[in-house]
């Protein structure tokens, strides 16, 4: 069955969905999953297809927040990951496919000379900060305003400023969760986003202090805005000379290129934080960068000037899954996604502009995303407000009705199993659900 009723509460999602609610926080154990009035249960996967509770099949579009980028249960990662699950899972020993996958890395991007695994992408945002301080010997970081790197303390700090705290005159920093700590708050300078010389103003005041300057390429909160090269040449040249950490975060973006988003953009940084892609659909974090800072993690004979353990850090099976995954991307295979990345946009683009919907489609490469609303200047011109957000929820429920997967922030990615027949139909989803808007005058744009 393709598209199906949603939502629908006789569906078996939305009784799994009250089943979850008495034993799991809001029914379910991470934030992104969580949509109204309930969640779509899948079942399985099989490349761009994604099956239901309910036996409906969907277009996936969404690839587990970015990080599929060959679809599900893609046969050559199948037989890498079942191979090493009958040789065992986890070992309090280093293996040999560790090795493997940290040596395609380093062979990929040119400032990759060592790299550290971890289990997740806020794992290693939070390891590359820690890697700075340890290095430098400061306490404060630099991030951006309205920016998500994960759910470590620091770098969640902004991240849901209210409009009275956005560049009063500078941005102010805000707890994102109750009970922050003050002393977090006091640990970061907030910048202003692509606002190059007030940022630079900022960090100028601070670089004594500051660690490390944390920075998304393509941030999703701020509407899949690419940093500008004048912003980025600023970071590098003050990080540079004050011997600040520049940590450029790939969790989303390094799926760019072979080289990732840093290499389309011919940014330097000195510590990469990894995730999503490389683990090839299995729990992953890494941090990559230059020896001399990868060097706080090493124990040598004594202490590390980082001490930094994990049960399942580097654990084979995630490793074999990444390498296979790693693999199959060739240059061949990026420049097909970006193609169709290129492609899927242009379609959103031209059914935003035959329905008459202010909007854009954003993104780079296999990165998309759908803008709605009138964009005024400035970079918290796209930031979630309740009304962007209700207005995209209402077509994000439109295209679960009508056989596409997407998050509810409208953010996608295209797997390498996609040929220009899943752009179209989304296309078509999406022409049809701003067509339907418009004649009952929700408030769609
Ligand atoms: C830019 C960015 N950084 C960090 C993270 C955190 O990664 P994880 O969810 O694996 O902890 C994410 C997750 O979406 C992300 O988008």
């Amino acid at each position: 069955m393709a598209g199906g009723r949603y939502p629908d509460p006789d569906s078996r999602s939305a009784q799994l969905h009250r089943r979850a609610q008495q034993v799991l926080p809001g029914g379910n154990s991470r934030l992104t999953v969580s949509m109204s009035p309930y969640p779509v249960y899948a079942r399985q996967g099989a490349g761009f297809r994604l099956v239901d509770e309910d036996g409906v099949e969907r277009i996936d579009f969404y690839n587990n927040a970015t990080s599929l980028i060959h679809g599900h249960a893609h046969p050559a990662i199948v037989e890498a990951v079942t191979a090493q699950i009958a040789r065992g899972t986890a070992f309090a020993h280093p293996t040999e496919a560790e090795i493997a996958l940290a040596e395609l890395l380093c062979a990929r991007a040119p400032g990759f000379e060592q790299v550290r695994f971890c289990n997740s992408g806020t794992e290693a945002v939070m390891n590359a900060i820690k890697a700075a301080r340890a290095f430098t010997g400061r306490p404060r970081i630099a991030k951006c305003e309205g920016v998500y790197h994960g759910s470590y303390d620091p770098v969640e700090v902004s991240l849901d400023s209210p409009p009275s705290a956005w560049g009063v005159p500078d941005p102010l920093p805000v707890a994102y969760a109750r009970g922050t700590p003050p002393g977090v708050l006091q640990g970061v300078v907030v910048l202003p986003f692509n606002d190059t010389e007030r940022s630079r103003a900022l960090l100028e005041a601070a670089a004594g202090e500051l660690a490390a300057v944390v920075i998304d390429l393509l941030p999703s909160r701020l509407g899949m805005e690419l940093a500008s090269p004048e912003f980025l040449a600023m970071l590098r040249e003050v990080t540079r000379r004050h011997g600040i950490v520049l940590i450029v975060d790939e969790v989303i973006s390094f799926r760019s290129g072979p080289t990732g988003l840093q290499g389309v953009l011919g940014v330097q940084p000195d510590l990469t934080a990894l995730g999503k892609i490389i683990g090839g659909g299995f729990p992953v974090g890494a941090v990559a960068g230059r020896r001399e800072i990868m060097a706080m993690f090493d124990a040598g004979a004594g202490k590390a000037p980082l001490p930094h353990a994990g049960t399942y850090n580097g654990n084979p099976v995630t490793m074999v899954a990444g390498r296979a995954a790693m693999e199959l991307l060739t240059p061949d295979a990026f420049a097909a996604l970006n193609a169709l990345g290129e492609h899927t946009r242009a379609l959103l683009e031209a059914v935003l502009r035959e329905t008459g919907t202010p909007g854009a489609a954003a993104g780079v490469g296999s990165l998309f995303m759908l803008r709605l609303g009138a964009a005024p200047p400035g970079y918290r011109s796209q930031y979630p407000t309740p009304e962007r957000q209700a207005r995209k929820l209402a077509l994000a429920q439109h295209l679960l009705d009508h056989g596409i997967a997407m998050n509810p922030s409208l953010m996608g990615a295209i797997s390498t199993p996609m040929t220009p027949a899943q752009p179209a139909a989304l296309a078509a989803a999406v022409r049809s659900g701003l067509a339907q808007a418009a004649a009952q005058a929700l408030p769609l744009p």
